[in-house]
């Protein structure tokens, strides 16, 4: 049965409260929860709604959670970080009312950590006078493998008011969660196996099964399991992935692409699973174990490698355990070794690339098994097993077709209507005969005559193979061990009716999709009175699902699907408001690292299978400026949104040895050329690429002393600005001329001028103006930046006084602009300005992606500036949005719009509109957070609020948690 979440859980008082104070309003979980006609959850949470007692009043604790986890299992951080949040309980419940009584702020706190079966303490924090309630690091007692841990919050509010955990649950105060460790550093007993040793890919997919007796009294079971390959695991038949819970709050939706994508040549991750329900009690326990090529040993990891051969390692391998837990504490392991028997399945091939090819007419019972065979290697002993600390990929979406037609040749061409990374379903109901073969083929778009265009997906064969068993098949099958990007299907063979001009329930039970993709919680949405900009904004949100698979990806669909670093450190911004990318981006970050040439060279893209970065050679894919930065801005990124410390520390010297090998490299010149890839698709605007790398390299150093002092480490940050003073003088020297010009002249060069301050006072305004005069003049107000270059454009020029031009570049429908793939028919962003255009048809077919989020950078804005959502990020005190800014400059083009973002202490929200001759602004500052709020009118016309005090700045103002609607005038 799929799991999803519903108002369900929100059986008792505290549960919904805690729902509330998470993220949604309990307007629309009392919504929610009339739908399902679940009167428990409505009762439930009506009774939130209910004003308490003013003695009953106190601070509740929601969301809390350890690494960035709801409650983990298998989790090995010896150190592990808690979260949690605060809000009102009470009478200020639905209004965050500034002007009543408190509580608003955390004042206290105090932690205590149990074994969770003996209730064995074994930290108690004491209370700490803070009001943070993020990134709290465990101090207690070291922590044991295997063992389930309690951990429980008390706060404090400004009035010394005492908010305590309910252990009854009758009350609205339980704020008591778990965690359970892994192995913590313990060897494993389990050995990898595999198949007969081989090194070919494109293999049938081997089952393996391994056998436990059965366990009368066994009161808990759980599987620790990882490959180097892909693994899909059952237990007694029962899909574990469909079956069990894991350890992540943010979707109960069944997990795949396990054990995900890391830096193989030096970890992989090992997932934990609560079996407790499928073990047998009475019956022997049958562990089968289906083992693809995956990223491990597909053509992903081969396809650039001389003679395509394997990189990481031949063949896909595994290792499993399976610990069951008996009532007087023993435990019965079952674990991958020799005593494995393994057979060839019905997946007859199956690659991340190429596609699936099941064969259901096997005779799979008919094959005998063979032995396992166990691998041992120093290569593999080097390989750390380490636990799933990322958020898993899941099954997050059901689609269904929105048209089918059927071609004169017979082929079914579906359409989703949405272009997005998943696999698709189908159901034959029995109609073919055995051995019908059925074929689909993806695609994102359509040729003019109707037909799938695939040119773009290079050497991927992205095709669905389906040999069917006649007349007695039921159900559903849907490729278990690839992905495609695609929006439309291509189907041949189909043995009966599909789809007629309406879509009929019978077609949508025939073929669905299921959108495949980390399970990251939304945590922000932005709307505006402009359609084409709503749109896009939705085409960047589908743009990171799509591309948020383990790793944050270029693209999915063509024979790449990698984690370039570009394209992730252009979009972090942006893809930290819609999405809680904390986990995600961590657990990514360790890979980038691990991936770092002896040198310093960070990768252009990671995992880096083809370990380019080490082997740099001059001309492509090792380290690159630009790209290889997201060593630093990534982190970064994660601190100003997260308040994550501890990245920048663990990354620092890191960084540090990225930047002295390129000063090194420069021979004292700081003159740098490592931008292999310049400012990558512009419209034919090109710049040196000394002066992209001299550029971005001055740039990282002055973000490595902003890092440097958030960890309190100053003398590297002089340092630091030291080799920045002396690359701004290399560079000014060598670009710039006597009249203080730039001697290149792009958008992008003056972008970069202006926004890493490379310049005196007159090369500033030159810089300046030219930027100005380009865009609307040359280019009659369009942009001509690549991939460097654009995410900066509307912040530079809104930072320097041209917020009007912003607007009208990012409301610009002609092409290349932002909007016009949305007047396209667009669905996701695309790679180039140029994928498609009415003149010229499809792009460079050798490059030419529909689903590139790089673009999408440009969301932030509309959090940044048109909603002014935005962090305050060299103050300590601030981090992670503890205390933010709120600044929207309103755009004449728009009549409104609104955003929100769930920062890590509670829902920022901010929305305008435009009446007549005034502009209402409402907005929402969390509990327990400050808002430093410049208001987008004089500060003297401001009214007065009980909630804001001006500062001595003048235009600033401060606001207490609350929420406000402020009429105010318009300029
Ligand atoms: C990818 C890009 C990447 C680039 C490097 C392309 O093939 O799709 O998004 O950043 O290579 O130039």
């Amino acid at each position: 049965m799929k799991r999803r979440f519903t108002t369900g859980i929100a059986l008792c008082f505290a549960a919904a409260v805690c729902l509330a104070s998470a993220s949604d309003s309990l307007d629309e979980i009392i919504q929610a929860a009339e739908k399902e006609a679940n009167d428990e959850a409505v009762a439930a949470a009506r009774k939130a709604r209910t004003p308490v007692p003013e003695e009953r009043i106190r601070l509740s604790v929601s969301d809390m959670r350890v690494e960035y986890h709801g409650s983990p299992i298998g989790m090995d951080e010896p150190k592990p970080r808690f979260s949690y949040r605060v809000s009102p309980v009470g009478g200020a419940w639905t209004v965050l009312d500034p002007e009543t009584t408190p509580p608003k702020h955390q004042t206290a706190r105090r932690i205590v950590v149990k074994e969770k079966k003996s209730g064995r303490q074994v930290w108690d924090s004491g209370w700490v006078e803070s009001g943070e309630t993020i990134q709290i690091e465990y101090e207690g007692e070291p922590l044991k493998p295997f063992t389930a841990y309690t951990w429980t919050v008390t706060v404090k509010d400004e009035k010394g008011r005492i908010s305590e955990s309910d252990e009854t649950c009758t009350g609205p105060y339980y704020f008591t969660s778990t965690f359970e460790t892994g192995f913590l550093g313990t060897p494993w007993e389990a050995e990898w196996i595999g198949t007969e040793p081989h090194s070919e890919n494109l293999q049938p997919v081997p089952v393996f099964r391994g056998e436990a007796p059965s366990v009368p009294d066994a009161v808990e079971a759980r599987l620790y399991i990882t490959a180097l390959g892909l693994y899909k695991p059952y237990l007694n038949n029962r899909d574990i992935f469909e079956e069990t819970t894991t350890s992540s709050l943010s979707s109960g939706d069944p997990v795949c692409m396990t054990p995900g994508w890391t830096d193989y040549y030096h970890r992989v991750q090992y997932q934990a699973y609560d079996v407790t329900e499928l073990i047998g009690k009475n019956t022997k326990n049958v562990l089968t174990i289906y083992l693809a090529e995956g990223w491990y040993a597909g053509r992903i990891s081969r396809l650039w490698s001389d003679g395509n051969k394997p990189t990481y390692g031949d063949q896909p391998l595994l290792k499993a355990e399976l610990h069951i837990r008996r009532a007087d504490g023993s435990v019965v392991k079952l674990v991958t070794g020799k005593d494995w028997k393994y057979k060839d399945s019905r997946y007859v091939m199956s690659d991340i690339y190429d596609g699936e090819t099941y064969d259901s007419t096997i005779d799979t019972a008919a094959r005998p098994f063979k032995d396992a065979v166990v691998f041992k290697s120093e290569a593999l002993d080097r390989i750390a097993i380490e636990w799933n600390s990322g958020e898993f990929v899941r099954e997050r979406e059901r689609l269904s077709p929105k048209s089918i037609r059927k071609l004169d040749d017979g082929t079914w061409i579906v359409d989703f209507g949405q272009n997005f990374t998943g696999r698709e379903r189908i159901n034959l109901h029995g109609n073919a005969e055995k051995g019908d073969v059925v074929r689909v083929r993806h695609a994102e778009m359509l040729n003019p005559d109707g037909t799938l265009y695939t040119d773009n997906l290079r050497s991927a064969k992205a095709t669905t193979t389906y040999v069917s068993q006649g007349h007695h098949e039921i159900g559903v099958y849907e490729p278990q061990f690839t992905f495609y990007g695609f929006r439309y299907l291509g189907i041949e063979g189909w043995p009966n009716r599909l789809g007629a001009e309406t879509i009929d329930f019978f077609s949508r039970d025939c073929v669905s999709a299921e959108a495949v993709y980390s399970g990251l919680r939304k945590t922000g949405d932005f709307t505006c009175s402009e359609p084409l900009l709503n749109k896009l904004f939705q085409n960047i949100v589908w743009g990171q699902k799509s591309n948020f698979l383990d790793v944050p990806t270029d693209c999915p669909q063509r024979d790449e699907r990698l984690g370039w670093t570009a394209d992730t450190q252009v979009f972090a911004n942006a893809a930290t408001y819609n999405m809680d990318a904390a986990a995600f981006y961590t657990k990514w970050l360790r890979d980038l690292n691990l991936c770092q040439s002896p040198e310093g060279g960070y990768p252009s893209f990671a995992p880096d299978q083809y370990q380019y970065a080490a082997a740099k050679d001059d001309d492509f894919f090792g380290y690159a400026s630009g790209w290889s930065d997201a060593g630093l801005i990534v982190p970064w990124i994660l601190y100003t949104k997260y308040g994550d410390k501890r990245v920048l520390e663990l990354y620092f010297d890191n960084m540090v040895k990225w930047l002295d090998f390129q000063e090194r490299k420069s021979g004292g010149t700081y003159i740098i050329d490592n931008a292999v890839y310049g400012d990558w698709l512009n419209m034919d605007a090109d710049l040196s690429k000394p002066f992209v790398s001299t550029a971005y390299f001055a740039a990282m150093n002055t973000l490595a002393a902003r890092i440097a002092r958030a960890i309190g480490r100053e003398a590297d940050a002089l340092k630091r600005e030291e080799v920045f003073r002396k690359t701004k003088e290399a560079f000014r020297a060598r670009f710039m001329d006597e009249n203080g010009e730039l001697k290149e002249k792009t958008q992008t060069a003056a972008l970069f001028v202006l926004d890493f301050g490379l310049c005196d006072e007159k090369e500033r305004k030159n810089a300046l103006e030219f930027l100005v005069t380009d865009i609307t003049e040359t280019r009659k107000l369009h942009l001509s930046t690549g991939f460097l270059g654009t995410p900066l454009l509307l912040r530079v020029l809104t930072e320097n006084g041209q917020v009007d031009l912003a607007y009208k570049l990012l409301l610009q429908t002609s092409f290349p602009s932002w909007l016009y793939p949305v007047t396209q028919g667009a669905t996701t962003m695309w790679e180039r300005w140029d994928s498609w255009n009415e003149e010229r048809g499809f792009g460079d077919v050798s490059m030419n992606s529909f689903n590139h989020y790089a673009y999408g950078a440009v969301a932030d804005w509309f959090y940044e500036t048109i909603c002014g959502i935005r962090p305050i990020p060299d103050d300590p005190a601030a981090r992670g949005f503890k205390r933010f800014r709120l600044e929207p400059q309103p755009g004449h083009e728009l009549k409104s719009a609104s955003a929100h973002y769930d920062s890590a202490y509670g829902r920022i929200e901010s929305g305008w509109e435009r009446r007549e001759n005034e502009l209402v602004w409402n907005f929402t500052v969390p509990c327990n957070t400050t808002a430093e709020v410049v208001f987008p009118c004089p500060a003297d016309k401001v009214p007065a609020h009980p909630g804001l005090t001006r500062t001595e700045k003048g235009s600033v103002f401060l606001a207490k948690p609350g929420k406000y609607t402020f009429t105010l005038p318009l300029n």
